[in-house]
């Protein structure tokens, strides 16, 4: 899996995904088989599933939209700590595992970058790679209180366009939304070649 960076764009995707292509091709070819390679980072609209499709992907996955749709199983506040956002109070934080993470700066990431250390108990030992005695919060103790709605313990995972969601949808009203926007690209678009076979 390829890491995006922080301030990452449709440019940067766009790119990444050449990169893949052209790496994974020479393995196509080595090992006579298909490798399915999915796109996914900041897709949001039908546009980008089929700006990304054009590189000649075999798919997209995608988070964020899908945070606000009634079937997701958050609570509603969660839900409204994107509606609510702006670009400004999405960071990248160091999780406590050592990774980087794109989180909603809501009243516990606010303290948590403030304090050192956020006096926490370690109940889990759920994996293994985590210093329980010196990180300054619990992700699993955090992930529960977000998806509860509790904002004051809650860690809010997101990705880069979080703060462009205004609405809570339905899964098909929101599937609609996309073929729909997907099929207006490719109208005034129409597909030449896919990247993947132009690098063959
Ligand atoms: C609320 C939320 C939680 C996520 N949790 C994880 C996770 O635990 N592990 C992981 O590898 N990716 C996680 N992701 C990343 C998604 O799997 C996905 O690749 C990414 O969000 C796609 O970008 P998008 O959100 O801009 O569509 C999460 C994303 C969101 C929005």
């Amino acid at each position: 899996m390829m890491m995006m960076k922080k301030g990452t764009s449709a440019i940067d995707l766009d790119n990444i995904l050449k990169d893949v292509l052209e790496i994974i091709i020479k393995y196509e070819e080595k090992y006579n088989r298909k490798i399915p390679v999915i796109a996914a980072g900041g897709i949001f609209t039908g546009k980008d599933i089929a700006r990304v499709m054009n590189f000649g992907v075999s798919g997209v996955q995608m988070g964020t939209r899908f945070v606000c749709t009634e079937e997701c199983d958050v609570s509603d506040t969660f839900k409204q700590a994107y509606i609510n956002s702006s670009k400004e109070d999405i960071k990248i934080i160091m999780s406590p595992l050592g990774y980087p993470g794109r989180v909603i700066l809501n009243p516990f990431m606010k303290r948590v970058l403030e304090i050192d250390k956020i006096k926490t108990a370690c109940s889990f030992r759920c994996i293994k790679n985590c210093k329980a005695d010196k990180v300054n919060f619990c992700i699993a103790k955090a992930l529960l209180a977000a998806q509860k709605g509790n904002m004051e313990d809650g860690l809010v995972f997101c990705g880069e366009n979080a703060h462009r969601v205004t609405e809570i949808l339905t899964v098909p009203a929101l599937m609609q939304e996309l073929v729909n926007e997907a099929e207006i690209f490719y109208k005034h678009k129409p597909e030449k070649s896919l990247y993947r076979d132009t690098i063959k």
